[in-house]
This record gives C-alpha cells, structure tokens and sequence, in this order.
C-alpha cells in the first residue's frame, strides 16, 4: 500500500516510508483492535513519532523491541494506548437510552432480580467514567427505594488506564456535564475549583478495571467479567473492524444473566448482528435482551433460600459419579477458546483431568460454567458438591469464592479463598482475589502482601501462556493488573 508520506512533517514522513512500519501498525491493530487506524496512517504515525520522540527511539524495529521487551514493553504499550484511544464521553450521553433504561430496563431487570436482590451492570469502554456515573446516579435518585440493602454493582472497564485512574477519581469539568442539567449535577456533586467531585453514595457501587475487549477473553468470572443484568457498550465498536465485533457480540451474549440487556451506542444499529437477542424498540433506542427460556413475570416473590453452607454434606449424585480420595488440584477445571467458546473436553491444556478424576473435573467446568453465566447459586451447589467429596480441591474453594463474592457473602468469600490458598500456594488467581479482597477492606497490608504473592508467582513466566493452566487470563494481563494495584496501594 502506498503511504501518503509526501506533505507529512519529516519525522512522520520518515515513519510511513520505516520498512517495519506496517510490522508496529499491525500489532496496534492486533492489540486493540482499533482497525479504525487501518486507513489512518497519517494520524497513527504522528502518534507514534511523538512517543518515539520521548522515548528516544528513533525507528519502528527499535520501537517494537521497546513493545516486546518483558520489562518495559507493557508499560510502552499502555502509554500508547493513552494516546491511540478516544475517549469522548459525557454525562447521560444519548438520552434517549437513559430513558429507556429508566423506563424499561432497570424496571425489568429489578422485578426479575427482587428475590436474589442483587443487579450486576458493566460499561464495557467506559473510558473516564460518565457512563457508569450515570447509572449510579439514576439507580440511586430513581430506583434508591426499591434497591435498599441490595448488592449493587456497576463495573467500569477500559483499555486506556489514563481514563481509568480519572474514572477512579470521579472529577470532571463542566464540559462532561455538556447535557445535564445544573441542578442535577449540583444534587449530585460537589464543586472543587473548577471542577466537580461526584459525591460518594453516588461512587460507592461503581468500581473500575482494566480490560481489553480483544485480548482478555470474556465471560470470565475470575476476572469479574460475567453474570450481568445489564451491558453498556457504546461508541466503542465503531472503531473494531467488523470481524472483530462479530466475534464479541456472542461473548457480550453469554457475559449476560438470561433475560439481560445489551445497549450499544445508538450509532450501531447493525442488527443482524444481534439476532440472537429479543430486539425492543423505543423511542430513539435499540435494545437487546438475551432470552434463553420465555420470561414470565412472576408471581409473588418465594422466600429467599438461606444461603448454602461451606461444606454441604456429600450429595446424592445422579449417575453415580463415586465419591473419591480428596486430591489437592494444581489445574483448573477447564479451557475455554479465546473468544468465550467452551471446548468440548479440555485435552492436552488439562492433565488436572486425568489427575483428579474425571468425575470433578467435569463437575469443576459445570461448577464454572454455571459461574461464569451468572447461574450463582447453582455453581455455589455444584462447588459445595465437589469440596464435600474433595475437600482438598483448591479450585473448588476458588470458585466457590468468587460465587460468594457475588453474592455479597463477605466472611466465606474470604475464608473460602484463604482455604483455597491453604490447598495450593501456586495458585495465581486465589492470592489476586484474596488481594482485591483486601483491599475492598481498606486492609492495605493485606493486600499488598496477598499481591506481592501473585506477582512472585507471576515472575519469569512468558505473557501469554495461561495464568495457571488451562486458564484464560493470560500472565501478562494478570502481571499488569497486579501492578496496577500495587501502585493503587502505594507500593512499587
Ligand atoms: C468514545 S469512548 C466511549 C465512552 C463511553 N462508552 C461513551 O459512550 O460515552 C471509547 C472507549 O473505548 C475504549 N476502548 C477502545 N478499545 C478498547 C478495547 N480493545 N477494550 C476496551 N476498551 C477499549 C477507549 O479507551 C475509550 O475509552
């Protein structure tokens, strides 16, 4: 392809006519996704000259080593991140989906959810937070009442982690309250300088991580990625070729509870890439509500169940899978393709397989399974079985934690990961969980030391192999979200 080199200040020029030019540009493309820079060569090269520039390299070859180098490469490819990405965003953005939210989703997702008592919402690209804000505030102003003592969450992720620390922060100016009105946004802040603070019952529900849509395969309930009511991702396709967004929108389908709802930016409305979600039209919105059975409104809530123990007794197994000697497990129960897909039965990727039983190792990747659709209290039934025939089974402690996690169960979240821990030390995932754990306390010594232990774990292993085997965090994204708390806590 030729390369509008001609015209391009000289430092740009130089890059579109470097031989490994399009080598860097494809990585950028690979890692992000952005395939919008596909026909943007002008505008990437300017972007890349100018962090070349800072760095002091001076060519692409030299400038892909920086990215591939284990120490530093990371930390490059996030700095560049911060410049390649858009981060347009505004406080209820596109009112006509807040409408509908208010009118209709959160309405439905609450009368579906009023016997767990507990709403699960993510802002997928939510870039420095107005998204999720949003949704606090009309969840909290709106609903308030009706979701009094309820497990709330509303997760913000990004690729850009720039964004993610302002979004922490929850300070903007005036220009990201462009559409909102002054008493609003006076009810709902506090003016610092010339900013404004979002007031804390309005943050203490949203919580904010890095994830990339392309590289961190999703749903992944070990990494806090699965069983929402809700999905919000808007004006962030717009950049993904179409190969790529076809290849996401399944694994948005199977990160939502059945009877969940998917609202894309209202620039998007392809919708035979949604045709395997019940599609509603309202005034100025296309929604999308992943229905797997026919959903009935119910009749008067049934009791709550009370909460299943630790260690039920052994169950009754239909199909007889025998009870066997308890086998402490170093692998996790399955593999799982990039894109979300489950793989049929894990070969090679599994030895725990063959190690520890047939029988729980498929049990583990139903337990997983049910826990990564949002299934809660089936997968905790399924890891209650398991640990009452296998009480050494670290995996099945793991998961059983992050089941209790979701359920706001905080003191068997805890205890169920440290056992987890006390089965297998080499367990990267429980000492990260156990971490964020921790650190939701304010037990920042804990935390620190619960993360210094997954990145001891984490050390001289290659990026992109499997955070434990068969799993599918790869190292180098765990390696990095351990570093970014570390940081978040003060340390190195
Ligand atoms: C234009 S903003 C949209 C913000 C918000 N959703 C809205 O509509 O107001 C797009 C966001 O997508 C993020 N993004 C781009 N590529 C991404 C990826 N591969 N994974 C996650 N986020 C990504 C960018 O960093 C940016 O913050």
């Amino acid at each position: 392809m030729s390369l509008p080199s001609s015209g391009a200040p000289p430092a740009v020029a130089a890059l579109l006519d470097d031989p490994a030019y399009s080598v860097l540009k494809a990585l950028i493309i690979d890692t992000t996704g952005m395939a919008f820079y596909r026909d943007k060569d002008s505008d990437l090269a300017r972007i890349l000259a100018e962090r070349m520039a800072e760095i002091g390299i001076g060519d692409c070859a030299g400038y892909l080593d920086r990215l591939h180098c284990l120490g530093q490469g990371k930390a490059e490819m996030d700095a560049l991140i911060a410049e390649l990405t858009i981060g347009e965003t505004y406080f209820f953005r596109h009112k006509e989906q807040f409408d509908a939210l208010r009118d209709l989703i959160l309405p439905e997702a609450i009368e579906r959810n009023r016997t767990v008592r507990r709403l699960r919402i993510w802002s997928a690209g939510c870039a420095t937070g107005p998204e999720p804000y949003s949704v606090a505030i009309m969840l909290e102003r709106e609903f308030g009442e009706r979701i009094a003592g309820w497990h709330v969450t509303v997760l913000g992720t990004d690729i850009n982690q720039k964004f993610l620390s302002r979004a922490r922060e929850g300070r903007y100016d005036e220009w990201a309250f462009r559409t909102m009105s002054d008493s609003l946004r006076a009810a709902c802040f506090e003016k610092v300088g010339n900013q404004w603070q979002i007031r804390p019952e309005f943050k203490r529900n949203v919580s904010f991580q890095y994830h990339n849509l392309i590289k961190s395969p999703f749903p992944s309930l070990a990494d806090n990625i699965a069983g929402f009511d809700i999905i919000i991702c808007r004006n962030v396709i717009i950049y993904f070729s179409q190969a790529t967004v076809e290849s996401l929108v399944p694994c948005f389908r199977e990160s939502l509870n059945d009877g969940g709802w998917l609202i894309m930016g209202h620039a998007e409305p392809n919708q035979r890439l949604f045709a395997d979600f019940r599609t509603v039209n309202t005034p100025g919105a296309v929604l999308y509500q992943r229905v797997d059975r026919p959903y009935v409104v119910a009749e008067p809530s049934p009791p709550v169940p009370p909460p299943l123990p630790l260690v039920s007794p052994p169950p009754v197994v239909r199909g007889g899978l025998p009870a066997k000697a308890p086998t402490s497990r170093a692998l996790p129960p399955k593999a799982l393709s990039p894109r979300g897909s489950t793989s049929a039965r894990p070969g090679s990727a599994a030895p725990a397989a063959a190690a520890g039983g047939a029988g729980d190792f498929d049990r583990l990747t139903v337990a997983r399974n049910l826990a990564d659709s949002g299934q809660w209290e089936k997968a905790a039934a399924a890891c209650d079985a398991i640990i009452a025939a296998s009480p050494l089974d670290a995996w099945a402690y793991f998961y059983r934690a992050m089941v209790h996690e979701q359920l706001g169960e905080d003191e068997p979240c805890e205890k169920a990961l440290r056992r987890a821990i006390y089965l297998d030390r080499r367990l990267v995932l429980p000492h990260y969980h156990l971490g964020l754990f921790l650190a939701r306390k304010d037990d920042s010594t804990g935390a620190e030391r619960s993360f210094r232990n997954a990145q001891a774990l984490l050390a001289g292993l290659a990026d992109e192999q499997p955070v434990n085997p068969g799993e599918k965090i790869a190292v180098g994204q765990m390696r990095e979200a351990v570093a970014m708390h570390l940081k978040l806590l003060g340390g190195a």
